[in-house]
């Protein structure tokens, strides 16, 4: 008993893009995102307003959000860490704010340099901020499946933050297994007791594909009936206060399983892998997902 509809997010421009070692071209940013954005998704993350200290990659933030062709059935999102970060996604008119931490406190201190506790306040007045401007925002909790720091990490510890992430007063909050650790069974269990807790029309699963597990781990989700996944183009990525991490699942892989399910993600696979061929073709390598692999091989 699958949904008929899932809704896919696309971080692959952010949480792709912002491990690449190499300074990617402003333009080639822009033209993979305009594929992105004719391929049928409604929803992209297409950078982040974090220091540019932390992540050179995306420095270019406000030019990317800036230079895009937008489409009005499109939702144009962005992560932000603070105010000064806010500052800027308002500068460059994003249309929904990602606040982002982690459920583990070693993971949340070397990713965004604070503790749990008084990443609170910090993120409070940036969901206030956002929206009395008028953007809606989203959240993501990290490390809920294993920290690459602390190893278990408890569900206590996990409905903790996201109790408090909701107060805050977030749309949707995504929930993150940012070393890629899952299996079918603990999504199954995990997520059986959010449900309990939360509406799951309000969360989304953001699954690395570190160990091969993704997809798997989609499908326990989607047997719960959780309806909206975050992918990441040809399963560019990584995080990179995650050591070992590797990319999100790919959306064309994602997108490939679900059609064959008879699952309505709305998105044209051929349009994706044309947005994936640009960036091979600035980073001359390969992207690891499987339906990449098989276009290169036609
Ligand atoms: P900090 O150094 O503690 O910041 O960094 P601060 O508040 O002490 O400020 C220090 C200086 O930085 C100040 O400048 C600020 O203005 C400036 P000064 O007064 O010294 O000249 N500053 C900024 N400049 C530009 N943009 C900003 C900004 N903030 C401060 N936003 C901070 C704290 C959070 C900024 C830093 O730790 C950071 O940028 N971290 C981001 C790390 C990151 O991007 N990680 C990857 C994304 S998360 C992820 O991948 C997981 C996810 O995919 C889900 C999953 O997979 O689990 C979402
Ligand atoms: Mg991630």
């Amino acid at each position: 008993n699958l949904p008929q509809d899932v809704v896919i997010k696309e971080v692959g421009p952010r949480d792709g893009l912002q491990n690449e070692k190499t300074l990617i071209d402003l333009d080639y940013k822009i033209d993979m995102i305009n594929q992105l954005s004719n391929s049928g998704l409604s929803y992209i993350e297409i950078t982040s307003f974090v220091h540019p200290k932390w992540i050179p990659q995306l420095q270019d933030a406000v030019d990317v959000a800036k230079k895009i062709d937008r489409r009005d059935d499109v939702t144009y999102a962005a992560l932000v860490p603070n105010m000064k970060g806010l500052e800027r996604a308002l500068e460059a008119d994003i249309d929904e704010v990602s606040i982002f931490m982690s459920a583990s406190e070693s993971h949340n201190q070397n990713n965004i340099n604070k503790s749990i506790a008084d990443t609170y306040p910090v993120l409070q007045e940036v969901v206030d901020e956002a929206k009395a401007s008028g953007k809606s925002v989203r959240g993501y909790i990290s490390t809920v499946f294993g920290c690459p720091y602390e190893g278990d990490v408890s569900v206590d510890q996990v409905m903790s933050v996201c109790d408090r992430l909701f107060s805050m007063g977030i749309d949707e909050l995504s929930i993150g297994d940012t070393i890629g650790v899952a299996n079918p069974v603990q999504v199954h269990n995990v997520l059986s007791t959010m449900k309990e807790r939360f509406d799951e029309n309000h969360l989304a699963l953001h699954f690395h594909d570190t160990r091969g597990m993704a997809l798997a781990n989609t499908l326990a989700a989607l047997q719960l009936g959780f309806k909206t996944f975050d992918g990441s183009l040809g399963g560019l990525g990584g995080c990179p206060y995650a050591k070992g991490a590797s990319g999100n699942v790919a959306t064309d892989d994602l997108v490939h399983m679900l059609s064959k399910m008879g699952v309505n993600t709305g998105v044209q696979l051929d349009e994706l892998l044309k947005a994936g061929q640009t960036i091979e073709s600035f980073l001359d390598k390969p992207l690891p997902s499987k339906q990449m692999e098989l276009a290169r091989r036609m």
